[in-house]
């Protein structure tokens, strides 16, 4: 399999590493208050009755399934956080190695100490990423996020996703899977000036983040990957977020101990702003499962389908 030289040349390569760890480089029982023992940094997948640490199994079930996940198999996870995913992978899925990358040293320090057996932890944008043998399957969970930056056009936007794809259909075994699971930009949006200001706050939280629209995805992905799967779950990123924002009252004291007062209450401020954005639509959470086409081909045969073929 011919593996890409650099199919970013060019494009955009996501958030910087010194807004990354801005965000993610902050003691890991800072994160373990809030997000619970499982460190899932993404939206679980609920029932009714779930505890937050049952949706977030649930949705590690759901993505094995969409992965199509055997034992045996090699697994790449781009922007793995804590490891929850490929950790769970290795141990309950019994795949035999899996590669997990990201932008965060302190994450990828935590997750190395841990010497899980098959996996290897890469502080390292996917972007820079060659394999020795191709993957039976990547997953992405809520990195895609950084994949733009605010300002972007449109076009480039698009120009950057589509280098990840590119990097991915490159890396993938042909009956691969990718599957990814992402915000988006929902179709509503809110206007009075205070929920505009909990979501700026939120914005400056996430330095250099600008989620996508479901449509970009679709274009950048188009000839490289056929999407298989969609779901969109909002309403489980709003109940996510609730039980985030339950778990850090629970351990305020703790939580300024050990990133003080303003970073808790930023946090807090962004999640709480995260329930009400998720449950209204203001955001979106996709859920994505792609097949690797046979031949890639260049985007946009729009041209050729509406105006040639859709003439007859
Ligand atoms: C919100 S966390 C999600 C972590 C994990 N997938 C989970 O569900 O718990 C986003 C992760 O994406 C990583 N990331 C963002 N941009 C990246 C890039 N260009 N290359 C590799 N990792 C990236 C971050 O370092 C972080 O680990």
């Amino acid at each position: 399999m011919a593996l890409l030289q650099n199919p970013v040349k060019g494009r955009y390569r996501g958030v910087s590493v010194e807004a990354a760890r801005k965000h993610y480089d902050l003691p890991d029982d800072f994160f373990r208050i809030w997000l619970g023992p499982s460190l899932a940094y993404s939206a679980a997948l609920w029932q009714p009755g779930d505890t937050l640490e049952q949706a977030q199994d649930r949705k590690m079930d759901y993505l094995a399934e969409q992965a199509r996940i055997e034992p045996g198999q090699r697994v790449l996870d781009v922007g793995c956080g804590y490891g929850t995913e490929v950790k769970r992978l290795l141990e309950k899925e019994g795949i035999s190695e899996a590669v997990g990358i990201t932008l965060s040293q302190t994450g990828a320090d935590w997750l190395a100490a841990r010497k899980i057996p098959g996996l290897e932890v890469r502080v390292e944008n996917w972007a820079d990423h060659r394999p020795v043998r191709p993957y039976d399957a990547i997953i992405s969970f809520e990195a895609f996020e950084h994949f733009a930056r605010p300002g972007m056009s449109q076009r480039r936007k698009i120009a950057g996703y589509r280098a990840f794809f590119e990097q991915c259909r490159s890396m993938i075994a042909p009956q691969g899977r990718l599957v990814v699971q992402t915000i988006t930009w929902g179709h509503r949006f809110p206007l009075e000036r205070r929920w505009l200001s909990d979501l700026s706050m939120a914005a400056k939280n996430y330095p250099e983040c600008n989620p996508a629209f479901l449509s970009e995805v679709v274009a950048a992905s188009d000839g490289l990957f056929d999407l298989v799967a969609a779901r969109n779950d909002f309403a489980d990123y709003s109940r996510t977020a609730a039980a985030w924002v339950r778990n850090l009252d629970a351990d305020w004291e703790h939580s300024v101990d050990l990133v003080g007062l303003k970073k808790t209450q930023d946090f807090k401020q962004t999640m709480t702003a995260a329930v009400r954005a998720f449950a209204s639509g203001w955001f979106y959470l996709h859920r994505l499962t792609f097949s690797p086409v046979e031949q890639p081909t260049k985007p946009a045969r729009h041209f050729l389908v509406n105006n040639v073929i859709g003439r007859f």
